[in-house]
């Protein structure tokens, strides 16, 4: 798991950018994406004149212009062109970033780069997979510790990650962690009587959550020999209220039986998302604003979780621990 750290951030889907630019926003900063030609750009998305979104532009000529006065700027962010002065356009530039295009996604690294961006568990040939995108007004730190959260599946999805009964299981969960990573490991759980289970993950064995900085919450399931399906969400905060995600589905191709059962997968897929959505928002719009949470032995992945957001070494990867509880 070490190195997967980086600092790259999934931002929008490949086939979303055409033409046309495509205004993103992360950490309350906008930025723009659009094609020159065959290459992709990302700039800062605010003109340096009277700050027009540039995402409002065209795309021209390879350079992106202005909405308000027609400023033209080439990918690296300098200007090419200001419509009526008859000298050069002056020096002038919008700051441009690092942008990759990889597996249907495009991901930023504005100011520094490390890393690679993280192609998630499965992934390439072998590999059926399906992207849902989701937003929700919350804060990075609450929802990646929802996605990696075994203990509210009872309550917040009843019957269908969970059976309708309240019969839980030992289980034993070890907690591991790195420079940017946290991930814990669950064992001894028989397969779960939720529907989404029954139909999918056929024989269980291990189930694994992890965190990799800096917005991946990441779900295995294991069956005998091989992971049967994996949940990777490429999470960022997009402004102080709202957390976007693309959560990449994805399952060994297995013939045709891959496709049926992502088919099947990603509507009920959907309605556990749109619950977690729901108490989500709920908890957010109920907290106090100074109110600091309670956190638990059983929330075993928000402190790592919490100190690699603030970029601080998490305590696990020093102390590694064990703990069984019921689930
Ligand atoms: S605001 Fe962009 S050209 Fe004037
Ligand atoms: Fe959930």
């Amino acid at each position: 798991m070490t190195g997967r750290a980086s600092t790259w951030y999934a931002v929008a889907l490949s086939r979303k950018i055409g033409a046309k630019p495509h205004r993103v926003l992360l950490g309350g900063q906008p930025f723009v994406l659009f094609r020159s030609g065959e290459t992709l750009k990302c700039l800062t998305d605010r003109c340096p004149h009277r700050f027009a979104p540039l995402s409002l532009g065209r795309v021209i000529d390879g350079t992106i212009e202005c909405p308000y006065h027609g400023w033209q700027f080439g990918g690296d962010g300098r200007c090419r062109s200001m419509p009526g002065l008859l000298e050069q356009p002056p020096n002038i530039a919008v700051p441009a970033h690092a942008v990759r295009e990889q597996n249907g996604l495009i991901y930023i690294s504005p100011g520094s780069q490390r890393g690679k961006p993280y192609p998630g568990v499965l992934s390439g040939p072998g590999t059926v997979s399906s992207v849902v995108e989701n937003r929700v007004r919350s804060t990075l730190l609450d929802v990646a510790e929802n996605i990696l959260d075994a203990t509210h599946t009872h309550f917040t999805h009843s019957g269908l990650l969970r059976g309708l009964s309240s019969r839980r299981w030992k289980v034993r969960v070890s907690v591991t962690g790195g420079n940017g990573w946290v991930e814990a490991r669950y064992e001894g759980e028989p397969r779960q009587e939720g529907l989404i289970s029954r139909l999918l993950e056929g024989e269980r064995s291990i189930s694994v959550g992890r965190f990799i900085a800096p917005g991946i919450a990441e779900l295995e399931f294991w069956g005998r020999d091989q992971i049967n399906l994996s949940t990777t969400f490429h999470l960022r905060q997009e402004d102080d209220d709202h957390v976007r995600g693309f959560c990449v589905l994805a399952g060994p191709r297995q013939g045709g039986l891959g496709y049926l059962k992502a088919l099947l997968f990603k509507p009920l897929f959907m309605i556990a998302l749109r619950q977690d959505q729901r108490i989500l928002t709920a908890a957010r719009d109920n907290k106090p604003p100074d109110a600091l949470p309670v956190v638990s032995r059983l929330d075993v992945l928000r402190p790592s979780i919490d100190a690699i957001l603030r970029g601080e070494r998490p305590a696990v990867a020093d102390a590694p621990f064990e703990i069984t509880m019921e689930l």
